[in-house]
């Protein structure tokens, strides 16, 4: 094995009705006067929020509610919740939602404990060196940032909106309510987007140029397998406790490392990431969902780089798949093939056309590739290390 560390210190807490010990948890780490961040209407309208904020109060503490996160989340609505924090004096950050209000969470922690920042500036280099603890209580089972390291704001306070992950051990969570039953009132597309980001979590990571992990990838495909068994069947019934509280523990596992240990040699999150990185840049231009921009970008991604290593994506269609038939080069293409009818069974675009409603012109792929390279700035993945060139290429035959 390569040598790595891992550190995933989130206390998850998983079943029915759990959040009914959101007090118990916040009090464990710290916390009096709590700052609970939610999204537009759906903890609302569920009693959700009613019931997180009643159950507080009942011990005692301190809460104060905020709300309006919206999907791709903004700083402007970060700034305005740093503002309110302060002035509340707030020494917990409880986020009831998604991977927008937990990384608007974690966002503001970071901003309040450094007196006199700016919520960007953490964003653009400067080093988080202190964060208001935060928890959780998921309510969509996607993109992770409930277990992970990472979290994405777009800056929509710039000239040309753009959207950043920043990468940290302050983005960790101290705990995390799973409870299946409250993703139940999800739209089935907000399903489908979530499966397919759980599966790119962990097809990212699978695809490195670093291996000999074969528990890692033993783990990365049995999470694989899970989810396209499972996606489906949440997709066609958000009722199926075992299909949704499958999916909410893949999507938890898929983004806290385990399942890229040793991919880089010394850190447990580093994969590939390109599919990341291309779908961010659509987002940022064009506020998609985020798990739609990944199957959008991912077909013609693979069929780019996998002569860096086809033996991969042979491994890919027989372990996820089962296609062990054929030629080699049949068999990748099969494998990529099946991945498109999983993302298609979700409900989600496998081409870009698909994404944006109509073809991509030439002027908004060049927009996207001047985004995604950051203005000519940087290149991205590393399972094929991809210029501006390649993005571009990508984009195109996307
Ligand atoms: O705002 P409300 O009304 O709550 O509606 C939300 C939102 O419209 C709705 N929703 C959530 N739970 C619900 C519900 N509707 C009904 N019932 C429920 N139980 O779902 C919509 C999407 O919510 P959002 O939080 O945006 O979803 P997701 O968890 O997919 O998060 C996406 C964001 O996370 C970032 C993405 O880039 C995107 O900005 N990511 C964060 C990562 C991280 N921090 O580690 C990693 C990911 O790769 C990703 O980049
Ligand atoms: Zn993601």
């Amino acid at each position: 094995m390569q040598k790595f560390v891992y550190y995933a210190p989130t206390e998850i807490v998983f079943g029915r009705g759990e959040e009914a010990r959101a007090a118990e948890l916040v009090q464990r780490y710290g916390g009096k006067r709590v700052f609970v961040i939610y999204g537009g209407n759906s903890a609302k309208k569920s009693g959700l929020l009613a019931r997180i904020e009643e159950n507080l109060r009942a011990s005692g503490l301190s809460v104060l509610s905020s709300g309006g996160v919206v999907p791709n989340p903004l700083v402007s609505t970060a700034r305005r919740m740093v503002e309110e924090a302060r002035a509340f004096q707030a020494d917990f950050i409880l986020a009831v939602g998604g991977g927008s209000v937990i990384d608007t969470a974690k966002g503001v922690a970071h901003t309040v404990a450094a007196p006199g920042s700016d919520i960007w500036e953490f964003w653009t280099g400067r080093k988080v060196e202190a964060s208001l603890p935060i928890g959780v209580i998921l309510t969509i089972s996607a993109a992770g940032s409930e277990t992970s390291n990472s979290a994405v704001l777009t800056n929509d306070t710039l000239p040309q909106p753009t959207k950043r992950g920043i990468t940290t051990d302050f983005n960790r969570p101290k705990f995390a309510i799973l409870n299946p039953e409250l993703t139940m009132t999800l739209p089935v597309w907000q399903i489908g987007a979530g499966a397919a980001d759980i599966f790119m979590h962990t097809a990212e990571r699978y695809f490195t140029p670093i291996l000999g992990n074969h528990l890692s990838d033993e783990i990365a495909e049995g999470l694989l397998r899970d989810v396209v068994h499972f996606g489906p069947i949440a997709v066609k019934n958000p009722q199926d406790y075992e299909a949704m509280s499958e999916l909410m523990w893949c999507g938890s596992v898929s983004h806290v490392g385990l399942t890229g240990i040793g991919s880089k040699g010394d850190t447990p999150r580093d994969g590939d990431w390109s599919c990341h990185q291309l779908g961010m840049a659509l987002s940022a231009i064009g506020d998609y969902t985020h798990g739609a921009t990944l199957t959008a970008v991912f077909p013609a991604w693979a069929r780019y780089v996998k002569d860096a290593n086809p033996a991969r994506f042979v491994r890919f269609a027989e372990k996820v798949y089962g296609i062990t038939e054929g030629p080699e080069e049949e068999r990748i293409e099969a494998g990529i093939r099946a991945t498109e009818e999983f993302f298609a069974s979700l409900g989600m675009p496998i081409r870009l056309g698909e994404l944006l409603g109509h073809a991509a012109s030439e002027e908004e792929i060049l927009a996207f590739t001047d985004e995604c390279s950051y203005q000519k700035s940087r290149s991205i993945g590393s399972f094929r290390v991809l210029a501006y060139e390649d993005i571009r290429n990508i984009y195109s035959r996307a």
